[in-house]
């Protein structure tokens, strides 16, 4: 969800104002997910690197976590979604903690999209807790293969995404799902994130759809027709 900042700039607005814009796309894109049958839908709200912005950006996005649950989770709740926070909790306050398992309880039981929003996230901080809890468990050297590690990775629960979207132009993964995007399509856009939409999401899909995908294999063509005379 990359281009907040920007968004505001072009308006003469502080950064702040981007972020808030954010999280109303964000609320517009989990619906239009649903709406169009999507099963899981992944964001990256905060990386393990997003503590380096300055202090009063930082508590400002802490500050909207809680605005943005208190405002919008009942509505997403009614709607079926069920929230999943995927990142290492220890480094939030006890206050953005406490949120996050508010949404995360009160949507337990939904079923018909999940939204993990990813929040002092890091594909490398993934790899490694994964790593370090099979060690803890006595996965033994010679046990550990793909499947193993990947049920310690934060997101065993879904399959690995088909489609990675990133907004505002740049044009790299900057540290997100890096084990699970292995094989994911990759579609950038230079769209900044408060005006994604409806309209985006299905320009995505569409490009999406047009892929062949082949998981590293070939494609198969259909066996020549023979006919007899
Ligand atoms: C992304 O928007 C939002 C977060 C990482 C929280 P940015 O804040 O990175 O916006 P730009 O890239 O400065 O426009
Ligand atoms: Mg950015």
């Amino acid at each position: 969800m990359d281009g907040n900042g920007r968004w505001a700039k072009k308006r003469f607005m502080p950064r702040f104002f981007g972020h808030k814009q954010g999280v109303d796309a964000l609320v517009r894109t989990v619906q239009a997910c649903a709406d169009r049958g999507i099963e899981y839908l992944t964001v990256f709200a905060f990386s393990s690197e997003n503590w380096k912005r300055p202090s009063d950006e930082v508590s400002g996005l802490m500050g909207l976590v809680l605005v943005a649950v208190s405002k919008y989770l009942t509505k997403l709740a009614k709607e079926g979604v069920r929230i999943r926070i995927v990142g290492d909790r220890s480094a939030v306050s006890d206050k953005v903690r406490e949120a996050w398992g508010q949404a995360e309880r009160a949507t337990e039981h939904n079923r018909r999209i999940t939204l993990s929003v990813a929040f002092n996230y890091g594909g490398r901080w993934d790899v490694v807790q994964a790593t370090r809890c099979a060690l803890a468990d006595g996965v033994q050297p010679e046990q550990l293969d793909e499947a193993r590690l990947g049920r310690y990775m934060a997101m065993s629960y879904a399959p690995d995404p088909d489609l990675f979207i990133r907004t505002g132009g740049e044009v790299r993964i900057s540290n997100f799902l890096l084990w699970q995007v292995a094989y994911s399509e990759l579609y950038f856009t230079a769209c900044l994130w408060p005006d994604f939409g409806d309209a985006e999401l299905d320009a995505a899909l569409a490009d999406f759809r047009a892929r062949e995908r082949r998981f590293g294999g070939v494609k198969l063509e259909p066996a020549p027709q023979v006919v007899s005379a």
